[in-house]
């Protein structure tokens, strides 16, 4: 669901805006359908400034993980928002989010800006919030100094937020996190693979569960790059929806705790013929392997980060300021119940679907697939990431019996 217009025009600026209400601020953005003249054209980019109503969900879940982090911290903290756009991500985290003290707001396009301080001062920010029109890479260079970094950057470019990413490391403080968004899916997810290999440092694969290697992959990225600084990486949160991932991750200083990080690095190994996965810990590893339940040859994803994608505490802290704030957002609530039961289920999904349409089964309900592998005597949940998903650690012949036989009770 997109925020709520008002249809109020402001003067005040050479392109034409709209109110509209996002969780519970107001805020102006360009009118985005004076921008399109054909219905296939994307919005967003063709106004003057940067609006896309479609990341509602993802600003939602980030005032509810910042809110978290600040309640983790128990202290006052900073934020910085390099690439802003209207600003309506750093307004909200200023209006919905206690105990932030003072957030940077950025943003190259000098209209992005005017816009961004018309919002701030409009919402009475402007002793917390401050605007500035700069190159993201310089505004947070000049912040990589001891106590001049931020406790909380959010990335969230156009595409691949790889190019971000060490100055951003380098500008957040011990303890600090990091949220970045990645839009560049196509190479995330095995469309184009030298592009993932180039941007990213590892290969991806066209797997039914490529938005979790997705993530894998840009988490891996990080942590790379923050080892390079002696700074080690731990996700607490991440999600993939829409056209995008998302990630949550501590940055900790130690050469120590880099070198576990880096350790939490290694490949998966997938089967196309017969839906087999496995994860090799390490950079090093031998991967010249057979598919050990049909021969076939593995392919190889990675290097990427092989560790946990979610942490309890963070969920629960997020979860806990959902109940605080009585939010009714379905997408949001789905969301976060989902990932809950994912903390602690095994890395990859297999997705019911492709499992039939490559045996050519009846498709079958999710949930008594579900219920097969318990029964079975397996962990089995559904993902976040596919509604016809389920995680499990059953092997992948086990999996296809399952499948198979709540097909067959289909045709009964
Ligand atoms: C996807 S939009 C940001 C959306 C915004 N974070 C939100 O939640 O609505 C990306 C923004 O990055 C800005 N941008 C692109 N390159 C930049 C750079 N090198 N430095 C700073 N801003 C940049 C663009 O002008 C655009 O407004
Ligand atoms: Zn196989």
């Amino acid at each position: 669901m997109v925020g709520k217009t008002f249809g109020v025009e402001e003067l005040s600026f050479s392109f034409r805006t709209e109110v509209v209400k996002e969780g519970t601020t107001n805020i102006v953005v360009p009118k985005l359908e004076a921008y399109v003249k054909e219905p296939w054209e994307y919005a967003p980019s063709k106004a003057p400034v940067f609006y896309n109503p479609v990341m509602k969900l993802n600003r939602d879940i980030a005032v509810l993980a910042l809110q978290a982090y600040q309640s983790m911290s128990a202290r006052e903290i900073s934020v910085c928002e390099p690439l802003a756009g209207c600003g309506i991500r750093g307004v909200r985290f200023a209006m919905e989010v206690e105990g932030v003290l003072k957030i940077v707001i950025n943003d190259i396009n000098p209209k992005a800006v005017q816009l961004a301080q018309f919002n701030a001062e409009r919402n009475n920010l402007v002793e917390r919030v401050s605007v500035r029109n700069e190159d993201a890479n310089l505004l947070l260079s000049r912040y990589a100094a001891p106590r001049k970094r931020f406790d909380f950057i959010d990335v969230d470019p156009f595409g691949s937020p790889v190019p971000y990413l060490d100055a951003a490391i380098r500008a957040i403080r011990d303890g600090g996190m990091l949220a970045s968004t990645a839009t560049d899916m196509a190479p995330l997810c095995g469309v184009h693979p030298k592009a993932c290999v180039r941007k990213y440092g590892g290969k991806p694969l066209r797997t039914e569960y490529c938005h979790e290697l997705a993530i894998r992959l840009s988490v891996g990225c990080l942590t790379m790059m923050a080892a390079k600084h002696d700074v080690a990486i731990r996700v607490l949160f991440s999600h993939s929806a829409d056209h995008y991932i998302r990630t949550y991750a501590l940055a900790c200083y130690g050469a120590r705790q880099a070198d576990k990080s880096v350790q939490t690095m290694g490949y998966l190994l997938h089967c196309f013929a017969c839906f087999h996965r496995e994860a090799i810990g390490g950079m090093f590893s031998s991967l010249e392997r057979k598919c050990p339940e049909c021969g076939s040859k593995l392919n190889v994803a990675g290097p990427l980060w092989l560790g946990k994608l979610f942490d309890e505490d963070f969920c629960s802290l997020m979860a806990k300021e959902v109940y605080r704030r009585r939010l009714k957002e379905k997408r949001v609530l789905k969301l976060l119940s989902l990932t809950r039961n994912e903390i602690e289920a095994p890395i990859t999904y297999y997705v019911v679907d492709e499992i039939c349409d490559k045996f050519n089964l009846s498709i079958p309900p999710l949930i008594e697939v579900i219920n097969e592998l318990k029964n079975a005597g397996f962990q089995a949940v559904p993902t976040h990431f596919n509604s016809r998903g389920v995680r499990t650690d059953a092997p992948a012949k086990v999996v296809k019996e399952c499948v198979a036989k709540c097909a067959c009770r289909q045709n009964i």
